[in-house]
C-alpha cells in the first residue's frame, strides 16, 4: 500500500472512502467530520441523534454518500472517550477502519489526521501512528493462502497545512519501516516450521546483513563444541535439523566499545522434547522463535535508520523434539560459562539455549543485554495476553526499555525477582536445574537466566504470552503479533548519541 500526504479538503476528495474520526458521546462532529457531515446534509448527526455511530472505540460507522461527495463511503470511525485517548489508539482505530474498507472494495482511502492536537499528540505522530496502524492492521499471512479480500492500494493523509508535508513525509517512511520490520518478523513466526528451520532463519538474517550493511556471523555445531555451548546442543541433540547460532552487528558509532546486545530466543518448534506437550494446540509452538524474529527485523530495522549505536543480535537456534538421541529429564548439561545444568523437564528448553547465548555475550563484552523469548505458559497465565513480562537486573535499563515500551503501545509490566525464589532453581547434583516449583515459574526462570549474565546489565521479556494472537482486534491480527520489534528499535534510537538525526 502506497501511503501519502495530500493537501486539501477532507469532503472534497475523490476516493472510495474518506474516514473522519468521533470521541464517543459527542453529539455534534466537529473539525473535518463538520465539514463532511454539512456536504452530507447532516446525515452522520442524524445517526448520531438515533444511535446509530456512537464513537465507541474502534467502532466503524459507514455512511453511504449516493454523490453528495466525490467519495463512496464515508467512515466514521469511533475514537472512544476523549480522556481515554493515547497514540496508541491512532493505530488501533486506523488498523480497523483499514480492515472494514477492505472489506467494503475500497482501494482507495483518504483519511485525516486522527488525534493530531490532542494533548501533546502533533501532526507528525499521528501520520505515523497512522502508517503503522494501516500497515499492521492490513498484514496477512498470505503464502500459502489467497487473501480473502483485495489489498487497498492507497491511502491519502489529508492536511491543510502545506509547510507540514515534509515532516509528515519523513514521519511516514519511519512508520513504514517500523511497521514492515514487524511484519517480516510475523511472516517469519507464521511460517511453519518445516520452512522455518534454523538453517533457513540463518539464510534470512544473512539477506538482512546483506540489505543492511550489516555484519553476519553464523556458528555451527562444530563451532558451538568448541566454544563450549554444552546447553544449546543439548537441547539440539534431538533433531535431525542442525542447530545454529546466529549473529548479526550494526555497527553505527565506531567512536564507542559499547556494544547492545538483543538476544532472541530460537526454538523453530518446540515440542517439548521427550518432556512432550500435549498435543492440543501443539501447532502453536512454531511461534517459539519469536523472539528471534523480533530480534533480528530489529536490528535490520536499526541498520536502515543508522542511529549513532552499536548493536548485535544474537539468535540461539534450533528444534526442540523427542527422539533417540534427545536430551532426557536428568541429563546434566555444561554451559559455555562453566555452569551446570541439571534438565529436570526437556520443555524447559529457552532457559537452556539462553543460558548459552547470554554467556556468549558476557563473553563478547556485549552490554546492556536484553532479551526476548517466548519463555514460560506461567508469564500468559499471570500476565494474559496484552502484557509481557519484564525482567532484569538493573532498574534503570528496565524503566528505559518500559518507557520504550510505551511510546509503541506494546505493553509490558514489571515483574519481581526476589532472591527466596531462587532456591527452586537448587539441583542436588548440578550447579542448577531447569525447573522450579508449579507457582511463579516466570519468575524462576527469569531467575534462571540471571544467573547467566554475569554483572552486565539485563532486560529480558518474555513474549510467551504476547507473540501470538488469538483474535484479530485494532492493529493486531489472528497469529504472530510482532511484538518488540517496535520497542527495541525504539530503545536503540532513544540511546543512540545522534538522537536528533533519527
Ligand atoms: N515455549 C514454551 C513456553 C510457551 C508456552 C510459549 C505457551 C508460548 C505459549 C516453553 O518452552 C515451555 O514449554 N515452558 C514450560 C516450562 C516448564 C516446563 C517449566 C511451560 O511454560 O510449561
Ligand atoms: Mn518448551
Ligand atoms: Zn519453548
Amino acid at each position: 500500500m502506497e501511503i501519502k500526504v495530500i493537501i486539501g479538503d477532507i469532503a472534497q476528495i475523490e476516493a472510495d472512502a474518506v474516514v473522519v474520526g468521533l470521541f464517543e458521546g459527542v453529539e455534534k462532529p466537529s473539525g473535518a467530520a463538520a465539514a463532511v457531515d454539512k456536504a452530507l446534509d447532516g446525515a452522520i448527526s442524524s445517526l448520531i441523534s438515533r444511535n446509530h455511530i456512537k464513537g465507541k472505540f474502534e467502532d466503524v460507522g459507514i455512511v453511504h454518500t449516493f454523490g453528495k461527495l466525490p467519495a463512496r463511503i464515508v467512515a466514521v470511525v469511533g475514537l472512544g472517550k476523549r480522556q481515554d485517548f493515547t497514540v496508541d489508539k491512532i493505530r488501533g482505530v486506523t488498523g480497523q477502519f483499514c480492515r472494514a474498507l477492505r472489506k467494503l472494495n475500497c482501494h482507495k482511502v483518504a483519511t485525516i489526521l486522527h488525534g493530531a492536537g490532542m494533548g501533546d499528540v502533533g501532526l507528525e505522530v499521528s501520520a505515523k501512528a497512522i502508517t503503522e496502524g494501516a500497515l499492521l492492521g492490513l498484514y496477512s499471512f498470505t503464502k500459502y493462502k489467497k487473501p480473502e479480500y483485495e489489498d487497498i492500494a492507497e491511502m491519502l493523509i489529508v492536511v491543510r497545512e502545506k509547510e507540514k508535508v515534509p515532516i509528515l513525509e519523513a514521519a511516514i517512511d519511519k512508520g513504514k519501516l517500523l511497521a514492515e520490520a514487524t511484519n517480516l518478523a510475523r511472516n517469519m513466526v507464521n511460517e511453519p516450521a518445516n520452512h522455518m528451520t534454523p538453517s533457513q532463519m540463518a539464510e534470512i538474517a544473512r539477506e538482512i546483513a546483506s540489505k543492511y550493511s550489516l555484519e553476519f556471523r553464523v556458528f555451527n555445531r562444530e563451532d558451538m563444541e568448541v566454544m563450549g555451548m554444552g546447553a544449546l546442543l543439548g537441547v539440539a541433540k534431538g533433531s535431525n535439523q542442525p542447530a545454529k547460532l546466529i549473529t548479526l552487528t550494526y555497527k553505527g558509532d565506531e567512536d564507542s566499545e559499547r556494544v547492545f546486545g538483543f538476544l532472541g530466543k530460537g526454538i523453530t518448534f518446540d515440542s517439548g522434547g521427550i518432556s512432550i506437550k500435549a498435543s492440543e494446540g501443539m501447532d502453536e509452538m512454531k511461534d517459539d522463535m519469536a523472539g528471534a524474529a523480533a530480534v533480528m527485523t530489529a536490528v535490520g530495522a536499526i541498520g536502515q535508520l543508522k542511529p549513532k549505536i552499536n548493536v548485535t543480535a544474537i539468535i540461539p537456534a534450533t528444534e526442540n523434539l523427542p527422539s533417540g538421541t534427545a536430551l532426557k529429564p536428568g541429563d546434566v548439561l555444561k554451559t559455555m560459562n562453566g555452569k551446570t545444568i541439571e534438565v529436570i523437564s526437556t520443555d524447559a528448553e529457552g532457559r537452556l539455549i539462553l543460558a548459552d547465548a547470554l554467556s556468549y555475550a558476557v563473553k563478547q563484552r556485549l552490554s546492556p543485554l536484553i532479551d526476548l523469548a517466548t519463555l514460560t505458559g506461567a508469564c500468559r497465565v499471570a500476565l494474559g495476553t496484552l502484557y509481557s513480562g519484564l525482567f532484569g537486573n538493573d532498574q534503570e535499563l528496565i524503566d528505559k526499555v518500559r518507557k520504550a515500551a510505551e511510546r509503541t503501545g506494546e505493553r509490558m509490566w514489571q515483574m519481581p525477582m526476589p532472591d527466596e525464589y531462587k532456591e527452586q532453581n537448587k539441583s542436588e547434583v548440578a550447579d542448577i536445574k531447569n525447573t522450579g516449583s508449579r507457582y511463579g515459574g516466570a519468575i524462576t526462570a527469569a531467575l534462571f537466566l540471571a544467573e547467566f549474565v554475569a554483572n552486565v546489565p539485563w532486560v529480558h521479556i518474555d513474549i510467551a504470552g504476547t507473540a501470538f494472537s488469538a483474535k484479530e482486534s485494532g492493529y493486531m491480527i489472528k497469529g504472530a503479533t510482532g511484538v518488540g520489534v517496535r520497542t527495541l528499535v525504539e530503545l536503540a534510537l532513544g540511546e543512540a548519541k545522534n538522537r536528533e538525526a533519527v
